[in-house]
């Protein structure tokens, strides 16, 4: 009994470890997809890129807020309106049958976090961060893909070089 308890209690304890590590490493359901497929296939390299459309045109909400945001179909509107571009039709065809509006679009979201982290993009943005720093070079992507790990070490080691807070309340609630 002794015995088998001395090897089976530590088998036991390096599963469970073993188990809490690969749950915490490797299943983090919130981190950046790589493999998100959006409903049309709109492109950063030819907006943000070929056009130099700038990234707050579209995400206007990044320096006043927690969320960047995704822009409404009104925002396409405004220069998909006209014929010029190629007008409405490719924007709205793919994902709707009918033409009325207002549909928006359903993009699927590449980047979140935990519930129990709280992010913040303004602060971050009036201190001069590029977007780029995290989300790196989108105006190359046809398809927005994460290009860095987003963990706790990610934001820490920024923080460490850059004098902001390390304080674990103010990342979590
Ligand atoms: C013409 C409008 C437009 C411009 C300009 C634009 N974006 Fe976007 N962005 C979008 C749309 C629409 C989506 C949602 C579809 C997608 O993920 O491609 C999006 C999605 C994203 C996402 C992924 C969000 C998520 O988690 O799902 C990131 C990151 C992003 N944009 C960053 C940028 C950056 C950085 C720039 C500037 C280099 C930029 N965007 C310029 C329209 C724009
Ligand atoms: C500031 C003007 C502007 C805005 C806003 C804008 N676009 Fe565009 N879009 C363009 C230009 C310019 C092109 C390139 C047209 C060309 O090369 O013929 C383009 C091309 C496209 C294409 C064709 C892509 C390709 O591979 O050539 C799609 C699809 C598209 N836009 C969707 C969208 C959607 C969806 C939105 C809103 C989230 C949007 N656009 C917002 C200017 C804009
Ligand atoms: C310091 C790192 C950092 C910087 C700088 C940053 N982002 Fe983000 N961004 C994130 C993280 C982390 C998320 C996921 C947030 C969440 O899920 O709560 C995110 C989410 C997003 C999303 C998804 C929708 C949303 O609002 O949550 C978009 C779009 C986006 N960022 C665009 C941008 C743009 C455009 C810029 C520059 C103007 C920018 N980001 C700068 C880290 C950053
Ligand atoms: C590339 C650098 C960089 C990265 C990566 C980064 N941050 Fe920051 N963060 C900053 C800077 C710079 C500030 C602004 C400090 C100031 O204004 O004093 C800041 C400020 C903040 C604030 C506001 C702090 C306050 O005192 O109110 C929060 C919250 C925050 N970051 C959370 C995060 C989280 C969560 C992540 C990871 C998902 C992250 N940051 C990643 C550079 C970064
Ligand atoms: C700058 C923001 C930031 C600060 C400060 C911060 N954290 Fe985190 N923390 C995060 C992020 C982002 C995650 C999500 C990690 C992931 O996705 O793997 C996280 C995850 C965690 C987790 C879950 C386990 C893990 O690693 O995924 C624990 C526990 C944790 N933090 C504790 C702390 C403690 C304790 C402190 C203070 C010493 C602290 N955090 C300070 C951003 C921060």
């Amino acid at each position: 009994m002794g015995t088998t308890n001395r090897i089976l209690i530590p088998i036991a304890l390096l599963i469970f470890i073993g188990g809490a590590f690969t749950v915490a490493f490797s299943e983090r359901p919130w981190a950046p997809r790589a493999d998100v497929e959006q409903p049309i296939p709109f492109s950063h390299r030819v907006h943000a890129g070929i056009n130099k459309i700038p990234c707050q045109y579209c995400h206007e909400y990044a320096r006043v807020s927690a969320t960047s945001g995704v822009p409404p179909v009104a925002r396409c509107v405004g220069c998909h309106g006209s014929s010029l571009l190629g007008g409405i039709e490719p924007i709205t065809q793919p994902w709707t049958d009918t033409h009325q509006p207002p549909f928006e679009i359903r993009w699927n979201r590449v980047y979140t976090l935990p519930d129990f982290v709280k992010f913040v993009h303004k602060p971050h943005i009036w201190a001069g961060v590029a977007c780029q720093e995290c989300h790196g070079p989108v105006e190359t992507m046809d398809r927005v893909v994460p290009v860095h790990e987003i963990n706790m070490g990610f934001c820490l080691k920024c923080h460490e070089q850059r004098g902001a807070t390390q304080d674990c309340f103010v990342c979590h609630h």
